[in-house]
């Protein structure tokens, strides 16, 4: 971890259990365009992991309500029993999973879910299993709860989705949880219910291995993509099974701060147990919009969806008519995850050498103004990350800077 050193020097030293963990890739990438932008280059930002449409006004005009109804104090330690209420009816109504009231979770965004949730169940080395490329928070948030990320590489032959030898191979008397999440950030990758059955069946010959599901992006699917989540796909494992998803993505709430989980009761009240030495309960006016979210107007969810896959087909285009590149058609969520190897060994004008996927997206941000993930922050190389949640003129325009930039090279 790159520790400030000023804070260093005031002899500080951080706990061992973060020791681990770098500063976000992510972050730094955004950190040095806004710089870039404040000195007037016109740089481009595809790196947003939010939907760029605003909240939906009832589910605003929800919030003013419950606020001018006086409900401004602590909530029910892990959520209302008018949120978890409607967490029930959306699994009942989306997903066929029946959970009971004391079996959902409710926190302060799904990462607080996964938080809870590791820290929880986790003894110093117990193993969890995450394919890559995966949103790095998992292995952060399993090394702060001391748990060991055993991260297994899946390549976009086989659709950047984890396959059951790989996980057979990988479950040792330490494994306690396998995290998947689909659709996918950041590949947009997803699971149907072919691609999960082989996965299932492994874990079912494993009873100790638990499955934590992230359906975050559950929403954004296209081309009559089937969603599907493994609790209900495989009911034997649905006692070993926790459902993760939130308003964040869905509902364009990630401000708000409202993720949600069904599982097993033991399970959900030893996390309602780290929750309570935490936040003690997520905000009791993000509560409110986001029982309106789950139980109002759902009609706009597929107009956006289809506002999204304009611009998958737009993004995904004009990146495989750029030699050098190759990126999969995704399924969902808003980011296309593009194979870069065809640029590797390549120089750029200025005369450097392209070695890797993080030297490619240096050289589009400095060169081409455009900011993009390389592969590495994400646990798979060589690629890059783009997120599509942008307007279309924007993207038109960053697309072919980026042409230009790779026809650039020599
Ligand atoms: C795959 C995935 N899961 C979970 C989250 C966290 O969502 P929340 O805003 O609910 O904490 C994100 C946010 O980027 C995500 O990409």
């Amino acid at each position: 971890m790159t520790i400030n050193t000023k804070v260093e020097e005031a002899g500080f030293s951080p706990a061992s259990r973060i020791s681990a963990i770098g500063v976000s890739e992510i972050l730094k990438i955004g950190a040095r365009a806004q710089a870039m932008k404040r000195d007037g280059k016109p740089v481009i930002i595809l790196g947003a992991g939010e939907p760029d449409f605003d909240t939906p006004d009832h589910i605003k005009r929800a919030a003013t309500a419950a606020m001018l109804r006086g409900e401004t104090k602590y909530t029910a330690l892990d959520g209302t029993p008018e949120l978890k209420a409607a967490i029930r009816k959306k699994f009942a109504r989306e997903n066929e999973l029946s959970y009971e009231q004391d079996e959902i979770t409710v926190a302060t965004g799904a990462k607080q879910v996964l938080f809870n949730a590791m820290m929880a169940t986790l003894d110093p080395g117990d193993e969890v299993i995450i394919p890559t490329p995966y949103w790095t928070s998992y292995s952060d948030i399993v090394e702060i709860a001391e748990g060991k990320p055993v991260l297994i590489a899946c390549d976009a032959k086989a659709g950047f989705r984890l396959q059951a030898e790989q996980l057979e191979a990988a479950i040792t008397p330490r494994t306690r949880w396998v995290m998947l999440n689909s659709p996918s950030n950041p590949s947009g990758a997803a699971y149907s219910a072919d691609d999960y059955r082989p996965l299932l069946d492994v874990l079912l010959k494993h009873p100790h291995v638990w499955l934590l599901v992230d359906d975050m992006y559950e929403h954004i699917v296209y081309d009559e993509f089937r969603f599907v989540t493994p609790a209900a796909l495989e009911p034997r494992l649905k006692n070993r099974t926790l459902t993760v998803n939130g308003v964040s993505k869905a509902y364009a709430m990630t401000g708000w701060r409202i993720g949600y989980a069904g599982g097993p009761r033991a399970l959900i009240k030893a996390m309602a147990v780290v929750q309570s030495q935490s936040t003690s309960c997520p905000s009791s006016i993000s509560q409110a919009a986001a029982v309106e979210a789950l139980t109002g107007p759902q009609d706009f969810l597929k107009e956006r969806t289809e506002s999204f896959k304009r611009r998958r087909d737009l993004v995904v285009a004009a990146l495989n008519a750029i030699d050098g590149l190759d990126c999969r058609v995704p399924e969902g969520a808003f980011y296309t995850f593009s194979g870069c190897s065809g640029v590797l060994g390549k120089t750029t004008p200025g005369g450097q050498r392209i070695e890797t996927d993080r030297d490619f997206c240096a050289y589009l941000l400095e060169g081409a103004h455009v900011a993009v993930v390389p592969g590495s922050a994400f646990g798979l190389s060589p690629f890059f990350r783009i997120s599509y949640a942008t307007s279309e003129a924007e993207l038109r325009e960053a697309l072919a800077r980026i042409a230009k930039a790779c026809a650039d090279l020599h």
